[in-house]
């Protein structure tokens, strides 16, 4: 094993060959460089946020993004490979993708899933390495309820190869259980995707203890931050919108009912999560449906959950919206779902992440410093160009630390570009 070159040089403690120690961490702001510039303090964007026992070292995070190439819900070299580029680009935190706490939760068969133990080495391995480099990195815990057993958007189907729009439903032979999809009510998402099974009392408990136990699993694999994805249209946020949850139990009708199992299910992961470390929660904050107050889910329930949240312990909301029904109307357009991180920033006085089509690093920083949001979340930019952050950093008049490997090179180049 070798783990230190020579003289002082002893590496990284998480890894188990020579890797220098990265301090600062990459993602720091070390100083100014744009001569033309008159401020002496970073944008706000490059500034850090201590969350808890964490602190990030600056407010981009890399979204969770599935990536539909997992075997059995295990990671591989793929997961390694895409993660880890991250780790080597400045960003503030990292996170895996949708991770379903069952096998039936998942999205479709070649979801990431944290339900057995086999499953953390994999997931260990990634963390290690992102540690190694001195990053954070968290991990989203899912069940995809009635949106699952789908199939992946690349997937071809026998039958429809030619352009023919494909089934969303997976069939038994490619790896789905289109006859075990569970959800609050048995009410399909569209004609395409199963019909679900209305989960029992003692399954909606089962669910949640599995969420508990991925938790653990999560804590053994050396996560930083867990986040629970109550968002999308997945199992959490159809209890939540009475658009798919007609429940007549204890689990649907008012909202104290229809937000009992998500709350629940914080409670759990809350008391066996380590208390230094932060917990976060994906909502969707609108269902874009207009069809008469209460008969959707809209802002103003947003902001009641989230102030119910926090009292459980949950430090950040990351704010998305949609993805419960067909009939949405979203208005798509930069930055579209600010408004709702900032209202809920203001109103449930709690830390948010805001996502959805910000591209340009003066939006983001400007989101940030006019307090709408904490973190920014990007997902399309970084599959665009990995390199989001470091660019980002050299249009605000940033130099960052980036990996001791890239930064003499990476410096000389910032430099040379600010004084031209
Ligand atoms: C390839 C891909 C996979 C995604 N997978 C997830 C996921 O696992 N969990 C989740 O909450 N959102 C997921 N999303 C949504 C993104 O996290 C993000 O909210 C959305 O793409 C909007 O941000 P953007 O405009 O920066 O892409 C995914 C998006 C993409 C493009």
């Amino acid at each position: 094993m070798i783990t230190k070159i020579t003289g002082e040089n002893i590496g990284a403690p998480n890894a188990p060959y020579y890797t220098p120690i990265q301090d600062p961490p990459p993602g720091t702001s070390l100083s100014l460089i744009k001569s033309q510039s008159n401020d002496t303090e970073s944008p706000p964007l490059f500034t850090p946020l201590k969350l808890r026992g964490i602190s990030l070292p600056n407010r981009i995070v890399v979204s969770p993004m599935c990536t539909y190439s997992a075997h059995d819900g295990t990671l591989t070299d793929w997961h390694l490979v895409h993660l880890g580029q991250f780790a080597l680009r400045g960003v503030g935190l990292i996170f895996v993708e949708a991770t379903a706490v069952t096998p039936q939760g998942r999205i479709s068969p070649n979801d990431s899933g944290l339900w057995k133990d086999e499953q953390i080495a994999p997931l260990k391995r990634i963390v290690d390495f992102v540690h190694s480099q001195g990053v954070k990195i968290g991990i989203q815990l899912a069940h995809s309820g009635r949106k699952s057993s789908t199939i992946a958007p690349f997937i071809l189907v026998k039958g429809h190869e030619n352009n023919v729009k494909i089934p969303n439903l997976s069939p038994e032979e490619y790896g789905g259980w289109p006859n075990d999809v569970v959800g609050p009510s048995p009410i399909p998402w569209d004609e395409n995707h199963a019909n679900p099974k209305e989960l029992t009392i003692e399954q909606i408990h089962e669910i949640e203890e599995a969420y508990v136990a991925a938790a653990k699993r999560a804590e053994k694999a050396g996560f930083d931050i867990i986040e629970l994805h109550f968002a999308h249209g997945y199992l959490a946020h159809e209890f939540f919108s009475p658009i798919s949850n007609k429940r007549t139990d204890q689990y649907g009708g008012s909202f104290e009912n229809r937000v009992r199992y998500g709350l629940e299910t914080t409670k759990k992961v809350r008391q066996v999560w380590s208390e230094d470390k932060p917990l976060f929660v994906r909502i969707s904050a609108s269902d874009w449906v207009d069809n008469g107050e209460g008969n959707s889910w809209e802002i103003k329930q947003s902001v009641k959950l989230s102030k119910l949240l926090k009292e459980l312990g949950v430090d950040l909301i990351d704010v998305s919206s949609g993805g419960n029904t067909p009939e949405q109307k979203i208005n798509l357009d930069n930055s579209y779902q600010v408004p709702f991180a900032e209202e809920i920033k203001k109103y449930a006085n709690i830390y948010t992440g805001a996502v959805g089509l910000i591209r340009d690093p003066q939006i983001a920083n400007n989101i940030v410093t006019n307090g709408q949001a904490d973190l920014i979340f990007l997902a399309r930019g970084f599959l665009h160009d990995s390199s989001w952050v470091i660019k980002a950093a050299e249009k605000l008049g940033v130099l960052i630390q980036t990996p001791k490997q890239y930064h003499y090179a990476i410096k000389k180049i910032l430099i040379s570009n600010s004084i031209k």
